[in-house]
């Protein structure tokens, strides 16, 4: 028998395609034997009662990234991957965010360099293009594919970041070309200033009207404007973040056409709604809630678990957004309280997610394990090409998470690692929850804590397609 570092013995061990009870060979940071007895390593992990999950992998985060004037977000990379791992993650994938005006390129070095030597779990970044300038368009980003960063970023929406349906199709031109994939913001950025300036007439500018200003017909409207797109170029896009019904339509029909229309959906959007915006006592606290899209209704959730169990979402990511709620340079900036405009748009739940999904999902029947997995890890790590990630597998890293299907946990901001001061999920009841999450071999997080020094967690550099 090939000698060990590790054994993980008595678990049973979940894939996308199974489950079996086997125990877990690894040496050198990889599973290199699966089998029923593995008796002999030097170090064991008694798993008897778990599942081996292969760690979860969230290909939607932001981390530290600016988010307009005075405004900071609340996690940096040691935070953040801290909290992914204590959720139960061995892999996250943040953006490199270029400002309009600036290098694409030096927007990736700033982002690896925050990250370098900070990071819990491995971390692999897309980039977000803001400006498709002909230097962007003719040298950066074909530059940028070719070295591994295979996929970013357009906006459809938002001030600083929207690009016009000309920019789409040159930036979705260049995509097609050096293979990459375009995740998509699917929101249309002159409905919602429409609405938003009506709003702001009106006197509506509490944070509920956030939800009000950005409805599912201006992300539907946007969604079969990005698909229709994609068409005429011929490229593969993800639709990130699908909120209900209107836009999941648009994505399954694109897919019964045969367009390459992935599609990506988050916790918020089986789990809160619009009614969260509104203030509960507190002052403003439905900032709390501002995320965009925002959180529709208990029927949005059916449509979007819908998605969930027929295919149409291949991936659930967190699109953890992390702002500190009572902080004026969080959500109750001196301008967000003015209007819901300014509140800054994003939510924390990187070490939320698993638990969310694996409860709502897996515990309450709607899913399987496999369908779960699916969902959390293994299409992640195949559609943005991390090899030997996503799988518990001979030849895969040994990135996994032990999880007690059985144990019930209340969501509490007490029990979490993030740098955000509330979670939008207080009081929120879960059945299954993270025990252990180990990174190539290492044990990362135990019982609640994080183990270890940031800086275990590698910057992945991956191949281009
Ligand atoms: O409100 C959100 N989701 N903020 C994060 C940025 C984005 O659009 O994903
Ligand atoms: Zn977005
Ligand atoms: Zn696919
Ligand atoms: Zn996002």
């Amino acid at each position: 028998m090939t000698e060990l570092d590790l054994a993980i013995r008595g678990a049973t061990v979940v894939t996308a395609s199974e489950s079996v009870r086997a125990d877990i060979g690894i040496r050198g940071g990889r599973i290199v034997a699966l089998a029923d007895t593995l008796e002999g390593a030097p170090r064991e992990i008694d798993a008897r009662g778990l599942l081996a999950l292969p760690g979860g992998i969230d290909s939607h985060v932001h981390i530290a990234q600016p988010s307009g004037p005075g405004i900071v977000m609340a996690d940096d990379f040691a935070s953040a991957t801290a909290a992914a791992a204590a959720g139960g993650n061995t892999l996250v994938m943040p953006f490199a965010l270029q400002a309009r005006g600036t290098s694409l390129r030096a927007a990736v070095e700033s982002y690896r360099a925050l990250a370098e030597g900070r990071c819990h779990v491995d971390v692999a970044m897309h980039m977000i293009v803001s400006d498709a300038s002909p230097n962007v368009l003719g040298q950066e980003l074909p530059s940028l594919v070719k070295d591994g960063y295979t996929s970013f970023k357009v906006f459809m929406t938002y001030d600083d970041l929207v690009l016009s349906d000309r920019d789409l199709l040159q930036v979705f031109d260049v995509a097609r070309r050096e293979g990459a994939l375009v995740m998509v913001h699917c929101e249309g950025y002159d409905a919602i200033r429409f609405l938003t300036e009506r709003l702001e007439r009106e006197g509506r500018t509490a944070p509920y009207y956030h939800a009000v200003s950005r409805p599912e017909i201006v992300e539907r409207e946007a969604a079969h404007r990005a698909i229709s797109h994609a068409e005429l170029v011929d490229v593969p896009i993800m639709i990130v973040h699908v909120s209900g019904r209107e836009a999941m339509e648009q994505v399954r029909w694109a897919q019964s056409r045969g367009l390459k229309v992935h599609a990506e959906t988050c916790p918020q959007y089986i789990t809160l709604t619009a009614e969260d915006l509104r203030d509960a006592g507190l002052e403003m606290s439905g900032a709390k809630y501002v995320c965009s899209p925002p959180p529709r209704d208990r029927d949005s959730h059916a449509a979007i678990w819908e998605g969930l169990t027929q295919g149409v979402f291949q991936t659930f990511s967190s699109d953890h957004c992390p702002f500190r709620y009572d902080s004026p340079e969080g959500k109750l900036t001196p301008r967000g309280r003015t209007s819901f405009r300014w509140v800054p748009n994003g939510i924390p739940g990187i070490e939320t997610r698993l638990p969310i999904l694996f409860s709502e999902g897996v515990s309450k029947g709607r899913i399987s394990l496999q369908r779960f997995v699916e969902l959390s890890s293994t299409n992640h790590a195949r559609i943005y090409g991390l090899a030997r990630k996503g799988s518990i597998a001979v030849g895969y890293d040994a990135d996994i998470a032990l999880w007690d299907p059985n144990r019930r946990e209340t969501i509490r901001q007490e029990i979490l690692h993030h740098g955000a001061d509330y979670t939008p999920w207080e009081g929120f009841e879960v059945v299954g929850w993270p025990v252990s999450t180990i990174l190539r071999g290492e044990v990362i997080a135990e019982a609640g804590r994080v183990i270890g020094a940031p800086g275990q967690g590698r910057i992945l550099d991956r191949q281009p397609r």
